[in-house]
Formats: C-alpha cells, structure tokens, sequence
C-alpha cells in the first residue's frame, strides 16, 4: 500500500498531524520526503542512529548534526554543563531574571489585570535574558538577540532557505564577536560557561599531532555548539512559555498545583502541558540503509523528519492525548526527543520553565484574555500570539 501525502503547508502542524495520524503513522510529504507520525515509528526512527543518521544539513551542527563516536564525543564533554549540581547553583539567578521580569510586567497593573502576549512579552524576553545571563554574554546584547529572534521565526515560516541561511549567518557573526574578545584577553576572560566551553578539549585525534587521543575545539566547532545553545533555544522556550500560560490561564487548580508544587511536581505538569501541545515540531534523518518501517519501505538516502508534535500525541500510546496526566505519560513523553540525540539541555530548559511559570504565579493570577489567540502555522507550533491576562495577587 502507498503512503498517503501529508502537506501541512498554511495549516496548523498539531490538528493537521492529528488528521492524518488516524489515517497512517507514517506519511510523505510533497518533496517525497517521510513524516514519521507515530509514537512508535517516531522512537524506532531516533533510536536506531545507525539506520537513520543525523548528518542532514552542509553545515555544521555540533552535535546535532554528527553521528557516531564523533557524536558521542562531543556529548561526553558538553554534556555536563547541564549537570544537576549546576543547575542547582544556576536556580537563584534563574529566578531573579523572572522575578524581574514579572515585576515590570505588572508595574502600575490595576485591579483588573493587564493583557499580555505570553510568547512575545514574557517568553521571548525572559529567553534572552536567561540565556545570556547562563552564558556570561552582556545583557546589552538583548535587543538585537530579540529582534535575531523575530527575523528567525519569519524566516522560518517563509521556508526560503537562503533567507533562513542569511539569518544563522547573522546570529554566527553575533556569536564569533563574543567570542573573539575572549580569545584576545586569554587568561584574562570572564570566568564562565562561554569561556569553559572555549576551553573544552575533546577525545578525538588531532589530525596535526599522530598519536594523539583529543585535541581543542576549533572555532566553527564553539559557534556551532553555542548556536545550538541560544539560537536553536530561544524560540522554543518563547514557544514553551506560551503553550504553558494559555494551558494554566484555562486550567486553574492545575496553575495552583504549579504555585505551590515542589520543583519535581512542576516540572512533571510542565512536561505534561508540553506534551499535549508540543511546540518545539519537529528533527530530521536520512536514511543510511534499507528500513521497512510501518510497513512502508524507507529507500537508503531518503529523509524522513520525526514529527514530535503528533508522537507526542498518538493515541495508541495516549488514549485521550488531551487528558492531562503528568504522572502516567511521562515515561512516554517525547518533547526532549529519545535515542543519543535526546536533548542535554532538559534540565536547563526545565529549570527556566518552572522558575518563569512559578515566579509570575507568586504575584498574579492567571486569566484567559477576551482576545482571540493565534495558532503557529507549519513547520512552527505552538502559538503565534498567546494573549493571557495576568492580575496582580493581593
Ligand atoms: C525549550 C525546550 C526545548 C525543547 C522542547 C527541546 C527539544 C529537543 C529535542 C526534541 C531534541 C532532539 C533532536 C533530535 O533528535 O534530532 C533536542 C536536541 C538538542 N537540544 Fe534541545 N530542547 C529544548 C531546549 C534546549 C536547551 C535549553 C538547550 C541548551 C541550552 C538545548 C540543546 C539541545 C542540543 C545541543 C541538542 C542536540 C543534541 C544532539 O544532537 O545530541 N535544547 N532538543
């Protein structure tokens, strides 16, 4: 049987996915391309690397774009910016940056609350700030890092890759005249993550030194990683932000249960929300070999994108994959991905989220706006404009 064709061209990427999910786990798109629609295709498809590779763009992508040892050699050493104990040390500033963040928001807020944009106002604002401040970049850097911001989303939507390519070009230009200064004051740099990382050396061969078991970072391989680190990330977390508040701003006890919840409890709700409505669409493989996949057969070189939205969402794993069930779903949530590639940010990604959610619910309640929202159209997700009303606690 043929696959049928999925184009989500103009539609919303999570209805249209659910539509064509209950017709076949496994679509092509108009380029001849895979869609990976399933929850189980979707885990086979990232957790066999060696059949499906993530070598799909001619640029560099450290690490998303590396297979293999030279992957897993990368991960061994970045891996632990994201340990439990730094992001431990890294929560009071977290929670200053949102705490500030909230106070502006609601400065000489009346009693009946103000309407905000949740992604523009709140998510995207407190992405920049957080990501630079963990970084060690100057907060001056944060209108243009905001404006990068929406001249990425919009490139994005247009699908016209030479544009998307101008703006990473511009966001690489952005990251090397960080980094540049660095190198010059030497010993002398700021003491932070950006200047570990510069340092890093990691175990693969130096191709000038024989014998040699690990070399230092090169330059394009530092601007990759911090790309992967900021540019990739931003948007997702303005896009998170918004799925969270519309979701809490319609669901009260759940919004208190974040109030006041332990961290861990938090967390769970927040993996939950974002697994119902997961913004952050979709990645890309290319196949490496044969695979018969969903009964369909997936030809050596062809690409296939795991479509996370709608895994997250099959209902042969979630029966009703709008019920919020943090607890019971959770060994089943693909948001961060599965298999090598799986997200290392998480625990950062986890922290901002509760912290940002948490900090503003200490000071305001949360409300559904009079306004109409705005869904995000293919290949985005999430919400385009997510307007909620926040009124100020007494
Ligand atoms: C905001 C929420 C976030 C979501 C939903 C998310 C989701 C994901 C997913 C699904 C993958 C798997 C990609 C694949 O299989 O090809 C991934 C990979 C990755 N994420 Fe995240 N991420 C988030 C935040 C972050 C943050 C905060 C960072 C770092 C500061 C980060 C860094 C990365 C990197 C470096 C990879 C590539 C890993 C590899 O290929 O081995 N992410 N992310």
């Amino acid at each position: 049987m043929s696959a049928p064709t999925f184009d989500p061209t103009g539609l919303e990427p999570r209805t249209a996915a659910d539509e064509q999910r209950a017709e076949a786990p496994l679509a092509r798109a108009p380029d001849g391309s895979w869609v990976v629609l399933g929850h189980e295709e979707a885990t086979v498809v990232a957790s066999e690397d060696e059949s499906f590779s993530s070598a799909v763009s001619r640029f560099l992508q450290v690490p998303g774009g590396l297979d293999g040892a030279e992957h897993a050699a990368f991960r061994e050493v970045t891996d632990p910016f994201f340990g439990p104990e730094r992001m431990d040390a890294l929560a009071p500033l977290m929670r200053e940056i949102a705490a500030g963040l909230v106070e502006e928001l609601l400065a000489d807020v009346g009693e009946a609350g103000t309407e905000v944009n949740a992604v523009a106002a709140i998510g995207a604002v407190f992405a920049v700030r957080a990501q630079t401040a963990w970084l060690g970049w100057p907060s001056s850097l944060e209108p243009e890092l905001l404006q990068w911001m929406i001249d990425n989303h919009e490139a994005s939507r247009s699908r016209d890759l030479a544009r998307t390519a101008a703006v990473a070009e511009r966001f690489d230009e952005l990251i090397r005249g960080v980094v540049a200064p660095r190198r010059a004051l030497g010993a002398e740099a700021p003491v932070d993550v950006t200047t570990e990382l510069m340092g890093l050396r990691v175990p693969l061969p130096d191709p000038e030194v024989p014998g040699s078991t690990e070399r230092a970072l090169r330059d394009e391989e530092i601007v990759s990683i911090l790309r992967n680190w900021t540019g990739g990330d931003l948007g997702s977390i303005a896009l998170c932000v918004g799925v969270l508040l519309t979701a809490l701003a319609q669901a009260p006890e759940l919004a208190e249960r974040m109030r006041l919840g332990p961290f861990a409890e938090a967390a769970a709700i927040v993996d939950e929300l974002l697994r119902i409505d997961d913004p952050f669409v979709s990645n890309r493989r290319v196949a490496t070999c044969p695979v018969t996949l969903a009964g369909q057969e997936i030809a050596e070189g062809e690409r296939v994108m795991i479509h996370w939205t709608s895994a997250n969402r099959d209902e042969r794993i979630f029966p009703e994959p709008d019920a919020v069930d943090p607890h019971a779903n959770a060994p089943h949530n693909l948001v961060y991905g599965i298999g090598r590639h799986v997200c290392p940010g998480r625990p950062l990604a986890t922290l901002e989220l509760v912290v940002v959610v948490q900090e503003l619910l200490a000071v305001a309640d949360l409300r559904p706006a009079q306004t109409a929202g705005e869904r995000e159209i293919a290949p985005l997700g999430g919400w385009a404009h997510a307007p909620v009303v926040l009124v100020p606690r007494h």
